[in-house]
């Protein structure tokens, strides 16, 4: 993720492929941690048999693709801010430009997103994770 962040992180912020939020160790200090969001889409069959009625094919997600802290930063809190803030952001992002759900790969930490909503993609075989914006709502506090 190091390697992502140094190679790719600026390029693909200004491309407006993905939009790419740091958290700095004070002002203008280094960069020790950041979240990514882009839009994405979720096809309907991944999704479980009883939320497939009835929607389009695919439908419209935001994904949030990256989440790191920097080694020496770890185990304060900080990956919980950065995924408050995108969870937030996206939800407000998704009252002018409509968004079904998020959307995460996670490498390990299930049960850290779950606590935000995150429920498995039973169909995916990326082991998918996603929330829905309307249940993104009460767990983020923003009824
Ligand atoms: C995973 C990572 C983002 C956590 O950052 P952090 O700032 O140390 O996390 P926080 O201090 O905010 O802790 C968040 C929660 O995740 C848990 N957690 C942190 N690292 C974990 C790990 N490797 N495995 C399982 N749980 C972990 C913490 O216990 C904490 O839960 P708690 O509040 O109930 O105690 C960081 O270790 C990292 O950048 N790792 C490498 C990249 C990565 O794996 N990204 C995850 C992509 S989904």
């Amino acid at each position: 993720m190091n390697h992502w962040f140094r190679s790719h992180a600026w390029a693909n912020h200004a491309a407006g492929i993905s939009r790419v939020n740091v958290v700095c160790d004070g002002a203008g200090g280094p960069v020790i941690g950041y979240v990514t969001l882009s839009a994405a889409q979720i096809e309907r069959s991944s999704l479980p048999k009883a939320r497939q009625r009835n929607r389009p094919d695919p439908l419209p997600a935001t994904l949030l693709g990256q989440l790191a802290v920097h080694k020496e930063h770890q185990g304060k809190g900080i990956a919980r801010s950065l995924l408050q803030f995108a969870l937030l952001t996206a939800l407000r992002a998704s009252r002018d430009v409509a968004s079904w759900d998020v959307i995460l790969h996670p490498l390990g930490l299930r049960t850290f997103h779950a606590q935000y909503g995150f429920q498995d993609l039973p169909f995916d075989l990326r082991r998918a994770m996603v929330v829905r914006m309307i249940d993104l709502a009460s767990a983020v506090g923003t009824g």
